[in-house]
């Protein structure tokens, strides 16, 4: 058995004695709790600290069809016909006609995009061709128009015509176009087709007639309706989603994409950027990973690369936080660590992201991002050096990594990272040979059950207030249901992330970003569980741990404010955990409520030093069930709501719901 899924199985045995555990808090919680109200403090007059605007954000891992199949909007699985099977993806049609499907090798020979397809076609009185199945099904809408696009060229003398269509699981035709103007020359053919019917799991026919043989290269559709409708763009609900968290960075490429399954696997930006069908595509390394998700028709296509990445952060709002293989490969996997004496074209492709990131015209990077469409830095400021890496062989790699950037550029801020375990032998290790340097952050993983997170709302109470600021870089509760071996987004994982957020939240003097992870899965073809967004070919959804993470992220605010009961935090007593912070800005209050009891909680707020608008409102998210989520067919089963509340005078009274997460918002009086 793999490591990487040894140890999901430890947590996968740890999560359900610790399910037991949780429910039996539970069970305690309401026993203390009956129907005294909860007295709190809001010391709006007395902040404690700057909330960092990099708080919250998201981390983007090509993980799940997070990339090819999910964000980036290309619909054709295989264009280029380099996967390990050249075919894959790929079926032959033919109808009083027939033919081969030939994968042919350029001469001379190209290494990066080294095959095309050699359709032999003798089809004078019918037709002959091949169909592509998408990522598992494409799905196109009534009305939307989509640019298909080929690279082609005929034999001599063939006359050989070629229609392409859309065809429904039936079989039926639901748009299509005809490419002519086919000659001997490879030239680009592009068409647009507008579909005649919504469909989930169309495929894309390519028919020929004619006798003769026509070569194919980098067969493409795409919606014309992308994010900013940019040809060959992004698919637009799933940026809308991201965008709508208002995330204060987005982290890339990972995660153990990162690193790779060994180091020829691993993610080499520079072959992520510059045309489309000049970056070579690699097997994605989760391809086979899992036991039981496994996916040989997952590669990285690399269409989202890392000018795609800067430009959607800087779409977004979001400070980019790019992490870069160190010279280790996964340590669950090959662990294949780069000699010290070769570890400087690691380094060197660190200094380059940033050349190429923030380098002028006349820099050789900066001239790429320019050549591509972006005069402008993309001003990047952090760094991450390694994921997931541990022990010796990571700290004398951080160690080389550190001296040259903060020598080159002492503007970047870089950010480390303590392993994939938040406590235990290699964590200490790595903080106390951290400390020793000057990382801006440590990067701390933590894939626990939900007990582990209500827990841990205080884990950073008593960090070092001036000490390295942490990077609560991948996090999720994993709650082990009786049916599936995998963690669902239940609503008990998101309502103990909620109370650890507070957590979080109280302690922004240490802790300056956090990520839910991982952010995207497919339905039909992912490999890890639970995920924050969650999409089909048609759909896209947030699961309760989305709008988790949205209430904190939109609730952001600027100053830490301590709220305190009898003179403490609220950090589980009576099952109640808060946080709070305020807006200069938007001259808002934000107090963030966690009732983690199966009992409504009246609470009775004072919020001092200022005077507030009477009216305010309390944005609620609850479910009846523990192990309720949503999905596809109910997106909104787990779904936030506001109500309208009133203060009686100074003081305001709240019954927060059962099992819930509430952010109240209270408009300060000018
Ligand atoms: O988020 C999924 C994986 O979890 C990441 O790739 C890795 O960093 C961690 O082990």
């Amino acid at each position: 058995m793999m490591p990487l899924q040894k140890l999901l199985l430890n947590i996968n045995r740890m999560r359900k004695t610790l399910v037991i555990c949780m429910a039996s808090l539970i069970i305690s919680a309401v026993s203390l709790s009956g129907q005294q109200s909860a007295d709190i403090s809001v010391l709006a007059n007395k902040p404690v600290c700057d909330i960092q605007p990099t708080m919250w954000g998201v981390f983007f891992e090509d993980i799940n069809f997070a990339a090819d199949g999910g964000i980036y909007a290309e619909l054709i699985k295989n264009r280029s016909f380099e996967f390990t099977l050249p075919l894959m993806g790929w079926d032959e049609v033919s109808q009083n006609g027939s033919g081969r499907l030939l994968p042919t090798f350029y001469s001379p020979a190209d290494d990066i995009n080294p095959h095309f397809l050699t359709v032999v076609v003798d089809a004078p009185a019918g037709t002959f061709g091949l169909m592509n199945d998408g990522f598992r099904g494409i799905g196109v809408r009534n009305g939307n128009s989509y640019n298909f696009s080929v690279n082609a060229r005929i034999s001599e003398n063939s006359g050989i015509k070629m229609k392409v269509d859309l065809i429904d699981p039936k079989g039926g035709v639901i748009g299509g176009t005809e490419i002519i103007g086919l000659t001997t020359q490879w030239s680009k053919f592009q068409s647009v087709i507008t579909a005649s019917r919504t469909e989930s799991m169309a495929k894309l026919r390519v028919l020929f007639s004619g006798k003769g043989s026509v070569d194919l290269d980098m067969v493409s559709l795409f919606p014309t309706d992308t994010w900013k409708n940019r040809p060959g763009g992004l698919r637009r609900d799933i940026v809308e989603k991201i965008a709508d968290m208002r995330p204060g960075f987005v982290r890339f490429p990972g995660g153990c994409i990162v690193e790779g399954r060994n180091l020829t696997n691993r993610y080499q930006w520079k072959t992520t950027v510059g045309p489309v069908e000049e970056r070579k595509l690699i097997i994605n390394r989760w391809n086979m990973e899992m036991q039981n998700h496994q996916t040989p028709d997952y590669f990285q296509s690399f269409g989202m690369g890392f000018f795609e990445y800067f430009q959607l952060a800087e779409d977004i709002g979001a400070e980019p936080l790019p992490i870069l293989n160190c010279g280790m490969s996964c340590q669950f996997n090959a662990g294949e660590v780069v000699p010290m004496t070769e570890i400087g074209q690691y380094i060197q492709d660190a200094l380059d992201l940033i050349e190429f990131a923030n380098g002028s015209a006349t820099t050789p990077w900066g001239k790429v991002r320019v050549s591509m469409g972006h005069p402008a830095p993309f001003n990047l400021k952090f760094i991450g050096v390694g994921n997931e890496q541990w022990d010796e062989q990571y700290i004398e790699r951080y160690r080389e990594f550190e001296k040259v950037l903060h020598q080159r550029h002492p503007e970047i801020k870089i950010v480390s990272g303590a392993g994939p375990s938040p406590s235990g032998k290699l964590f200490d290790y790595a903080w106390s040979e951290l400390k020793k340097l000057s990382p801006a952050l440590i990067d701390e993983h933590y894939y626990m059950p939900p007990s582990w997170f209500m827990k841990n709302a205080t884990r950073y109470d008593n960090y070092d207030r001036n000490g390295i600021k942490v990077f609560a870089g991948e996090y999720a509760a994993h709650s082990r249901e009786a049916e599936a071996p995998e963690s669902r987004n239940s609503w008990l994982s998101a309502l103990a992330e909620a109370a650890f957020m507070t957590g979080l939240d109280r302690n922004a003097a240490v802790v300056n970003m956090a990520s839910y992870a991982p952010l995207l899965a497919h339905v039909d073809a992912w490999q890890w569980r639970p995920d924050l967004i969650w999409f089909d070919n048609l759909n896209c959804i947030g699961t309760p741990n989305y709008y988790v993470q949205k209430m904190f992220s939109t609730h952001k605010g600027n100053k830490e404010i301590p709220v305190l009961n009898a003179g403490k935090p609220l950090t589980g007593t009576d099952s109640l955990y808060a946080s709070a912070s305020s807006d200069g800005s938007t001259g808002e209050l934000y107090i963030k409520l966690v009732n983690t009891s199966r009992s409504a909680k009246p609470v009775r707020m004072a919020p001092e030093g200022y005077s507030f608008q009477k009216m305010g409102v309390i944005e609620i998210l609850t479910s009846a069930g523990l192990y309720d989520y949503n999905t596809i067919e109910k997106p909104k089963l787990i779904y936030p709501v506001e109500k309208q509340i009133s203060m009686e005078g100074k003081k305001l009274s709240v019954t927060l719901d059962p099992w819930s997460v509430n952010v109240i918002v209270l408009k300060y009086k000018k």
